[in-house]
């Protein structure tokens, strides 16, 4: 009986390892296949001659926050691919040293770099004209950037920080590029949110959370808004050839759990660091929505492990869709 105890602890903690490890690798395979199934259809049909994947050749793709993480990886693979990728970042050198990482690792030299802070509204107006005196045409979309902060800080604009970069940058960029993308049809959007958004709240008598501001829940907030535009933005280009999806990365290991956190979250950060999915497979899904012919003509949803998942249940009320819309437009002073 004195023995008992022990052994039985022992078998239990060996079990719930085996276990463990079974669900980490049956997670793995999952969304592995979906990624080679879908990969080796558009290899098989598409390998240039110099061995380099040519299916995306011709397209002109710009995705933002390219330098790091999840951003970063559908950058490089959209380049692997043969697009040409227009990086957006903030940072300059940040911003080079990934360029030059992602030309040589593709093989592809048409790897372009734009400079801007989504903390500002202007930077963002200033990004889309740029963009516009380059290219003429805009294939793909990847909406990517995003951040969390640990204390309530305000944009340039005065706007809460979260929802300005995560949300009214993207809203204002997207709007600002449609009618390149309409005139580039079929063209994709990809909206990166997040399963955060499940426990998002818009509260729209303090969208600002100027009377209390909690990270967790401002974040939250500002991923349901990416779903709620996917839905209200996917409305508005029915029958355009212009597609607009959302997705769920998973939890991935990059910078983004590097943020100074309040200690009661400091252990979340380090469990996502630990044991969140490689940045190359967080990019899968935005991969997937950007290139696949699977998805051709899908348009108004939310993925998760390159499969169509539901969405919090509020954000399909068309009511609150477009109510956010109104006031997204407002703020941003989108004419
Ligand atoms: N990691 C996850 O577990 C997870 C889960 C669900 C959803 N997501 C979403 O996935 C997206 C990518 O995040 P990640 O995990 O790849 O994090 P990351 O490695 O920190 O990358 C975020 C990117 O956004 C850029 N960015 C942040 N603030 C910006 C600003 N004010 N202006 C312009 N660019 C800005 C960052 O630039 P700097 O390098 O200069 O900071 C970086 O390039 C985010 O939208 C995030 O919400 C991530």
């Amino acid at each position: 009986m004195f023995y008992d105890l022990p052994m039985d602890v022992s078998f239990v903690r060996r079990k719930a390892s085996i276990l463990f490890v079974l669900q980490v690798i049956y997670v793995i395979l999952k969304a592995d296949h979906c990624y080679q199934m879908s990969r080796n259809v558009l290899l098989f049909l598409s390998k240039g001659q110099n061995g380099m994947d040519t299916a995306m050749a011709g397209k002109i793709c710009m995705v933002t926050g390219a330098n790091s993480g999840i951003g970063r990886e559908t950058a490089l693979g959209l380049a692997k691919m043969g697009a040409t990728v227009v990086m957006v970042c903030r940072n300059r050198a940040k911003g080079e040293a990934a360029q030059r990482d992602i030309k040589q690792q593709s093989g592809n030299d048409a790897v372009d770099l734009l400079l801007a802070d989504f903390a500002s509204l202007q930077a963002v107006r200033q990004l889309a004209s740029e963009f516009q005196q380059r290219y003429n045409r805009l294939d793909v979309l990847v909406n990517n950037a995003g951040s969390f902060f640990g204390q309530r800080i305000l944009s340039t604009d005065g706007y809460e920080m979260t929802f300005a970069v995560n949300h009214l940058a993207s809203f204002l960029l997207t709007n600002l590029l449609l009618d390149t993308l309409k005139a580039s049809t079929p063209a994709r959007i990809v909206n990166v949110s997040s399963d955060a958004q499940m426990a998002g709240i818009l509260n729209f008598d303090d969208l600002q959370m100027s009377k209390r501001y909690r990270m967790f829940a401002a974040y939250a907030q500002s991923k349901l808004a990416n779903t709620l535009f996917t839905y209200a933005l996917a409305r508005r280009l029915e029958g355009t050839g212009v597609t607009v999806n959302c997705l769920h990365p998973g939890v991935v290991a990059t910078n983004i759990w590097s943020q100074p956190l309040p200690p009661f979250l400091r252990p979340l950060a380090g469990i996502s660091r630990f044991f969140g999915i490689s940045a190359v497979q967080g990019a899968r899904t935005s991969l997937y929505l950007a290139t696949s012919a699977d998805v051709e003509g899908v348009t108004g949803k939310y993925f998760a492990d390159c499969r169509e998942k539901t969405s919090a249940k509020i954000s399909y009320d068309t009511a609150v869709q477009e109510r956010l819309w109104e006031i997204s437009a407002q703020m941003t002073a989108l004419s």
